[in-house]
């Protein structure tokens, strides 16, 4: 019951700023193949455009990239600085040149267990540095076939948010984790059903909300990308895979 009042409610929405198209570069490449694909992407127009490659490559992207292209982190350390091998602080990245941090990443909650409370903590940080946070949630399988996935993704967000989010440094991505790197895709009512739960729930919580934009993220593909971009309150695209090729992420900017 709940749920359709906040169907009904925002349904309508729309967004009126550019699409935001964010690739996540996860560790795949070498430095020369950074390089190479930062300078293949152009100047995109069409969207905003932020590419998030690995922390090594950063510096050669931030040189090859034309300046209409953002760049972001996939993840931040909890610390600012000090004793904390192989970390890399929210600090560190806005120094190399990020506007951007991926933030809670469901393979960062899988493989390094990171809880709601430790992605809120990141994003503090982030913020302090005047980082734009993409924050991710998502629903795994089984528990969209448990039908609990709109508590889940509600909770993420309640636990993940910072109270130093505002609209101008939260983004928020919904990649329900079944769909991530499988080729599986969400169907358009399930991410159109979501996207407008999240944006109810922002609508709650913080000021001016409509202008959050809201990202949908798996199996984005060059041939997918046109519908899911049209639905109601999907503002842009976290894109995996198919931003490591130049031309299928250019067609999924294109798509914006
Ligand atoms: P995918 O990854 O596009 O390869 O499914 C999306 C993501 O993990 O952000």
């Amino acid at each position: 019951m709940l749920q359709c009042q906040a169907l009904m409610m925002y349904e309508g929405l729309m967004n009126t700023q550019k699409k935001l198209i964010a690739g996540n570069w996860k560790m795949n490449g070498n430095l020369a193949d950074a390089k190479a694909l930062a300078e293949a992407l152009g100047s995109p127009t069409q969207a905003d455009v932020c590419v998030c490659p690995p922390y090594l490559h950063l510096g050669v992207v931030a040189s090859a990239k034309s300046v209409a292209i953002a760049l972001g982190a996939q993840d931040c350390s909890l610390k600012d600085n000090g004793a904390f091998t192989g970390e890399i602080s929210a600090p560190m990245l806005k120094d190399a040149g990020c506007a951007y941090v991926i933030l809670g990443h469901s393979e960062r909650r899988q493989y390094h267990a990171e809880s709601n409370a430790q992605v809120a903590e990141k994003a503090k940080k982030a913020h302090a540095a005047d980082l734009v946070t993409i924050i991710c949630v998502g629903e795994t399988e089984a528990e969209r076939v448990s039908g609990i996935q709109n508590k889940i993704v509600t909770t993420q967000l309640a636990e993940s948010i910072p109270s130093t989010a505002n609209a101008q440094n939260l983004v928020i991505a919904y990649e329900p984790v079944w769909a991530i790197g499988t080729g599986k895709t969400a169907t358009l009512d399930d991410i159109k059903d979501m996207h407008a739960v999240i944006r109810g729930f922002l609508k709650e919580k913080l000021d001016n909300s409509d202008s959050i934009r809201i990202l949908y993220g798996g199996s984005v593909k060059a041939d997918n990308a046109k519908e899911i971009l049209a639905a109601p309150n999907v503002d842009g695209a976290l894109v995996g895979g198919a931003s490591l090729k130049a031309d299928q992420f250019l067609t999924i900017i294109n798509a914006a």
